[in-house]
């Protein structure tokens, strides 16, 4: 007899999904991401003590896709404290590589570290001379091994294609090795050190506080439609608008796009109407602007998903929807407001009956340039 059974169903456990175990997951991704990293108002990077980039004095990402948001933010970070950081999406950087030397850092941000495109950035700047650190979630993979050094993101395997609690650990993974960066390269911490790391040990329970308790299921409904979803976001949460589109279109198919907030005059807003949602992110951070923003949105008529700190009232009172995430750190939050996007996507396409972890015409691991 022959039985109709499938091992990777069974590790699903209850869940119809790897992205929504995943998604679920991520506390304590995050955990274990963070374990024995923090140290007081310091971090502790086993593999880089203090002083390991005295000699560094700029640093290049490269990266694609989710990585890709997830490198921007590290740059954020650095470039805050006055770190010379710049991110590149690694296909165009192994085309025309910008200038490197022995003291310039290029981090590869790869969850598989077999990511071809990234490889020949990497493989660039090596050859130029540059040192090379591989940010990655796999021990043993090609990043890791080719580079000078790797620092592991240890979220534990991934298995669906849309990328969730790998983005969560790699920007966690970012916010410890900013710390270390800032300190070994302008001499003194970040700004905010203590309490940013003191939210980024509670980071773990914050994300369950939103996958235990989530409206996002219910505010998807309103995403089902055929015309755009827009993603607005300054600062931090640039990135995670950019992240939250490009995880809406992975898995729903549906047209959705990310944009600097402050970009949404600039052209954007020719597209806003009735039918396309628009999806704010705050951060609880000189929000007046966003807020401008998302009036510019409601006047057009589009409905407005606010999603920003519980204490962001100013928002949800614009907004036509507010999903609240905890107050935290504002360094910090945008972390946290892209889970509910993952939630969001999730459920829209789950409404959509997509194959959501196996979108069409898309890999886990793009080894081909
Ligand atoms: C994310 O949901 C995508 N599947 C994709 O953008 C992915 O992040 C990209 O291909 C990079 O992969 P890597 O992190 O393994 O290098």
């Amino acid at each position: 007899d022959t039985v109709d059974w499938d091992p990777e169903d069974a590790e699903k456990g209850s869940y119809d999904h790897y992205m929504l175990k995943e998604i679920h997951e991520q506390p304590v991704a995050l955990r274990q991401t963070l374990h024995g990293r923090i140290d007081g108002d310091d971090v502790a990077l086993e593999e880089f003590p203090p002083g390991s980039f005295d000699d560094v004095d700029r640093v290049q990402f490269v990266a694609c896709g989710t990585s890709y948001h997830a490198a921007l933010y590290g740059e954020w970070l650095l470039s805050k404290d006055g770190v010379d950081a710049t991110t590149y999406i690694a296909s165009e950087y192994a085309a025309s590589p910008a200038p490197v030397d022995e003291d310039t850092l290029v981090v590869g941000v790869t969850q598989s570290g077999e990511t071809a495109d990234t490889l020949e950035a990497l493989e660039s700047a090596r050859e130029r001379g540059a040192r090379t650190l591989a940010l990655t979630n796999v021990i043993g993979s090609t990043a890791a091994r080719t580079c000078d050094d790797a620092l592991f993101i240890r979220a534990g395997p991934e298995i669906g294609v849309a990328a969730t609690k790998t983005f969560s650990s790699q920007v966690a993974t970012l916010v410890l090795l900013a710390e270390r960066l800032v300190r070994d390269i302008t001499g003194s911490p970040t700004s905010d050190h203590a309490d940013r790391l003191d939210a980024l040990a509670s980071l773990p329970e914050h994300v369950e506080s939103i996958t235990t308790d989530s409206r996002a299921a219910d505010i998807s409904q309103r995403c089902l439609g055929d015309n755009g979803h827009f993603f607005i976001g300054r600062g931090n949460a640039f990135p995670v608008a950019l992240e939250g589109a490009l995880k809406f279109k992975e898995i729903t198919y549906g047209h959705a796009e990310g944009f600097a907030a402050g970009e949404l005059k600039h052209g954007p807003l020719a597209l806003v109407t009735p039918e396309t949602p628009v999806i704010a992110i705050g951060t609880g951070h000189d929000e007046a602007r966003l807020k401008s923003n998302v009036t510019e949105s409601r006047t057009r008529g589009a409905p407005v998903i606010a999603i920003a700190p519980r204490t962001a009232s100013d928002l949800a009172d614009v907004a036509e929807e507010f999903l609240p995430v905890p107050a935290t750190h504002p360094d910090l939050v945008a972390i946290l407001a892209n889970v509910q996007l993952q939630l969001i996507a999730y459920h829209a396409a789950n409404a959509m009956e997509r194959s959501i972890d196996k979108p069409r015409n898309l890999a886990k691991s793009v080894t081909v340039e």
